[in-house]
């Protein structure tokens, strides 16, 4: 049973308080990225306007409020998955910019012609192109498990694709376009019992259930800022010490160098070593005032809501003649994909907007999800702890409003 208080949490939220076309605003797009708390815009603001200063180089007293509000943001990383040390948190511009950090350093370090990288078919483009890429440069193979007609990876074949050649398993944790949550321990134990490290995409399950990379055992974990209630352009790669240390840098340039010179250069200690340039400030400061504010609110309890607004939606939306729910996994979070006989997802999205409502339409950045389930484009319902019951009856509305006028 969840105890969030959902006037409370929604006044946190300015974006929330508007009228689009005339009628209250229905976010359901969460998936593609959440609203800030003000907190989080407090936190930015302050930044730029207390305290704006490079971090890692001043002696002065500004620079040195932003390195400790940046390294604090770290630390607040750190405990929010538990992972051992900061030296183990990379800050990124996001998961597209973690999973290209792995499969660049960790791939061209630890993966020749002929090694493979396990995925499931489930993958976001994030979790697929940069593994292309890889294998176009080295010759490595991209294996891909099957998912079976409710979105659910097939557990014997995901198995049987496992073998002496593969060096990595990355999955995603919740699937951005079907809602599936994986077995992600399961998948783990099975990598470990191999030898083979594992890597989980992260990006929509952070926010959604309790990760304890510890007690999960994961090799890697990407997440990106602006899903988490945080800004854009910042996130997060977690890595074992022991990959993190062996791994080169992936990008060369200031502060992940402890010296240079024409004839060798000394890179730096952890986790400096990949944050090369001046990084994305204020959106890790950002990025722990979001953490902050969901960790108030507790991951169980925003579970638990977030649930009976799915188990709600789900039940409403599954009644409405010629409606087709895409992904019906036995265990779900937060995402409702569907297609409609009477009209294609980007006339419906069009549609919904004349209504207020904001849901996402398309391939959802996995297109062969797409192609598994012999449809074009989904329409994307995806919920956060800030939407409600009300909002769910309006989109069922709009989606009967929808089918009339195109029947
Ligand atoms: N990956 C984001 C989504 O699922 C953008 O919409």
């Amino acid at each position: 049973m969840s105890t969030i208080d959902i006037n409370k949490v929604r006044a946190d939220f300015p974006t929330l308080k508007q009228k689009i076309r005339g009628k209250d605003l229905v976010y359901l797009d969460n998936a593609a990225t959440s609203h800030k708390p003000q907190c989080v815009i407090d936190a930015i603001e302050e930044f730029y306007r207390d305290y704006n200063s490079n971090i890692h180089r001043g002696v002065h007293k500004l620079s040195q409020i932003a390195t400790d509000k940046y390294e604090n943001a770290r630390k607040i990383v750190k405990d929010y998955i538990n992972a051992d040390s900061t030296e183990e948190i990379i800050f990124t511009k996001g998961t597209t910019d973690s999973v290209n950090l792995v499969t660049n350093s960790f791939g061209r370090k630890y993966l020749k012609e002929g090694d493979e990288v396990l995925i499931s078919h489930m993958e976001h483009h994030s979790n697929i192109v940069p593994w292309q890429l890889l294998c176009e440069q080295i010759g490595c193979v991209l294996k891909v498990a099957p998912i079976n007609d409710k979105g659910e990876i097939i557990w014997e074949e995901f198995e049987n694709l496992l073998s002496e050649k593969t060096k990595l398993i990355s999955v995603v944790h919740i699937s951005n376009s079907l809602g599936t949550i994986n077995p992600i321990k399961k998948i783990i134990d099975a990598g470990h019992s191999r030898g083979i490290p594992v890597m989980m995409d992260a990006a929509q399950s952070i926010h959604h259930v309790k990760i304890d990379v510890k007690e999960l055992d994961v090799d890697f974990l990407v997440f990106s800022g602006h899903k988490i209630y945080g800004p854009t352009g910042i996130g997060v790669l977690y890595g074992k010490k022991k990959y993190l240390n062996a791994m080169p840098p992936y990008q060369g340039g200031g502060d992940m160098i402890l010296s240079v010179s024409f004839e060798k250069t000394i890179y730096n200690e952890l986790p400096a070593k990949f944050e090369a340039g001046t990084p994305n400030i204020a959106g890790a400061i950002g990025l722990g005032a979001a953490i902050k504010y969901i960790s108030e609110l507790g991951l169980d309890n925003i579970a638990a809501y977030e649930k009976e607004l799915l188990d709600y939606a789900t039940e409403k939306v599954s009644a409405i003649p010629g409606v087709r729910i895409i992904g019906t996994a036995d265990h779900k979070a937060s995402v409702l994909s569907f297609v409609m006989e009477a009209a294609h997802p980007h006339d419906v999205g069009t549609m919904m907007d004349m209504d207020g409502v904001a849901i996402r339409t398309g391939h959802h950045c996995t297109e062969p999800v797409m192609r598994r389930f012999d449809v074009p484009a989904t329409s994307r319902a995806s919920f956060s702890f800030y939407n409600t019951k009300e909002e769910i009856d309006v989109l069922v509305k709009s989606i009967e409003k929808i089918i009339d006028m195109f029947s």
